[in-house]
């Protein structure tokens, strides 16, 4: 698997909408003045500073060390951890995550991870892309793929489970599942297309040569603009989120 790569000032400036569109998932969070936190996948840290203005104590980690920089930059304890790794043992009250598990491919070992870093009747509480998240950019990147054998083979950076295969996952890692949700978030890509494409799906182009990229950047929007872009609305891409709360048992 291609990994993707991250640029928190990039983020910063085109990707704002990922940590305005998190009060949802912040207010099922409820953070109690005193709790100790660990934000899974803390991009640039918004939400986990967030949570410690709270009152709370937060830890970020993140697989990316731009990242990271950035988290500790805002006044987070933040280290480099990719989410399949966690070492973490008894310590937190929650476990909290936003438009991140998506980019772990083996979400058991994620679970399990999260399980054992929880104490007891401690709450995972995440929001993430969801089956159908980006069905109609995942599609056509696979179609040009698919027309461009030069590119190579479409490898999906993704993982966006549906509700009764997240919360069986969730349940058979001892988890009581308090709340779980799919919910559909058209979301407007304030940079434009080509600028979600340029941070968001770099691990699919980057292997490309300059002259290709330009042929994938191009063939995407011509597959998807009639139903991502309008005049009034510019461009809208059909997010699903699953969300939910899992108690550990
Ligand atoms: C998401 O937040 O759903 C997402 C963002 C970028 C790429 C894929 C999914």
């Amino acid at each position: 698997m291609k990994t993707q790569h991250w640029s928190a000032p990039e983020y910063a400036k085109h990707a704002h909408f990922v940590s305005s569109m998190a009060s949802e998932v912040l207010s099922l969070l409820n953070p109690q003045q005193g709790e100790v936190v660990l934000d899974l996948g803390c991009g640039d840290g918004e939400l986990g500073a967030y949570i410690q203005s709270q009152g709370c104590s937060v830890i970020g980690i993140d697989a990316s060390a731009s990242m990271v920089a950035a988290a500790k930059a805002r006044g987070l304890t933040a280290l480099e951890i990719d989410g399949h790794n966690m070492d973490f043992e008894n310590q937190f009250d929650a476990v909290f995550s936003n438009a991140a598990l998506h980019w772990l491919l083996q979400p058991e070992k994620v679970i399990d991870g999260v399980r054992r870093a929880l104490k007891e009747k401690g709450r995972f509480v995440a929001e993430m892309g969801g089956a159908g998240n980006i069905a109609t950019l995942v599609s056509a990147m696979e179609e040009v793929f698919t027309d461009n054998p030069d590119f190579g083979a479409f490898q999906n950076p993704w993982y966006f489970p549906s509700v009764d295969k997240y919360q069986s996952l969730l349940e058979k890692a001892g988890f009581l599942v308090k709340d779980i949700a799919l919910i559909s978030r058209p979301t407007p890509l304030t940079g434009g297309l080509d600028k979600w494409l340029d941070i968001f799906a770099n691990s699919i182009h980057r292997p490309l040569s300059d002259e290709q990229k330009i042929r994938f950047f191009n063939a995407v929007e011509r597959k998807v603009k009639s139903a991502l872009f309008s005049e009034q609305e510019g461009w809208v891409a059909d997010y699903v989120r699953l969300r939910f709360k899992a108690i550990k048992l």
